[in-house]
């Protein structure tokens, strides 16, 4: 196994969004949110499009500021601290890897621009390829490589100096069926193996229902609800929610045997006399 430490603090951050919102001009991107990420968890942004993931993992990140509120990481109010301070490993949609360079060049790239001795960038780049499957792959440029591959180096690069907290926003977005299933278990063993907190951001509700220790759901730059995925599948709390969770959720019935929450045992619905969606 790989218990060793990459670089930087091995300790996952707490992540506390207080009363944060973004706006751009006249368009509200996000309305004031608080938000609590736990030390190590899995979290997932899940929403339709324009519904805000991609701004809040902004405003985690730094890449831009707030219109209203507070970050804190821990205990440390972090909300004007530059980007490159806040200890932050992010995967992006598009891999975004620098095509003239090599695999190995790639994932040093960050350590390099931390100004780490060329051994030491050695050991965990090839520490951070083992971690994806690419060892042997070091000299390749990222054409010649399959997407799946492309986005594994985008993982390693992010992993390379142990970042205290990592972001991916769709990072399997443009992968195929099979493929993104594979990777989705490889990601969750990464999380598990490296005990960072991990903000995952998807618009693929079985992806999420997959993969998360909690899942925000995002609507119109607000959380509609955040929970587990037992929590957002069986309780939902709008209809919202209840349509973007689980196409099964919404029946125009009423429950006359079994329980809602027991599916799996059996449930007998009077259909098309009830128009409410939940008892
Ligand atoms: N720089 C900007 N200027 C103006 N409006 C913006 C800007 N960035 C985002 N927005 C708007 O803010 C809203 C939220 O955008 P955001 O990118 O966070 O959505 P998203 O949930 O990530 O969507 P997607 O799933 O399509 O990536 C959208 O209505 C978008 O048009
Ligand atoms: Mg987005």
């Amino acid at each position: 196994m790989h218990n060793t430490t990459l670089v930087g603090d091995p300790v996952p951050h707490a992540i506390a969004l207080n009363g944060i919102s973004k706006r751009y001009g006249p368009v509200t991107a996000l309305h004031p949110t608080d938000l609590s990420v736990e030390r190590g968890e899995f979290l997932t942004l899940l929403g339709p499009s324009g519904s805000g993931k991609t701004t809040l993992l902004n405003l985690i990140a730094g890449a831009t500021g707030p219109t209203t509120g507070t970050i804190l990481f821990d205990a440390s109010d972090i909300t004007r601290m530059p980007p490159r301070e806040r200890g932050i490993g992010m995967v992006f949609q598009n891999y975004a890897l620098m095509p003239h360079m090599s695999v190995f060049d790639n994932v040093a790239y960050p350590l390099r621009v931390r100004h780490q001795p060329a051994k030491a960038i050695r050991a965990k780049v090839t520490e951070a390829l083992e971690r994806v499957g690419l060892r042997g792959f070091e000299n390749r440029k990222p054409r010649q490589l399959s997407g799946g591959q492309q986005q594994r180096v985008g993982i390693a690069r992010c992993i390379v100096y142990s970042p205290a907290i990592i972001m991916m926003d769709e990072p399997l977005g443009a992968l195929d069926k099979n493929l993104r299933e594979q990777m989705q278990g490889e990601i969750k063993r990464l999380h598990k193996d490296l005990g960072t907190t991990l903000i995952y951001v998807t618009h693929d509700q079985e992806e999420a229902l997959n993969m998360s220790d909690r899942i925000c759901l995002m609507n119109m730059g607000q959380v509609a609800q955040l929970g587990t995925p037992d929590e957002l599948y069986f309780q939902p709390r709008s209809r919202f929610v209840a349509e973007f969770i689980g196409e099964s959720n919404l029946i125009a019935g009423r429950v006359i045997s079994g329980s809602r929450m027991g599916i799996s045992e059996g449930i007998s619905i009077e259909a098309g006399q009830v128009s409410q969606v939940r008892d």
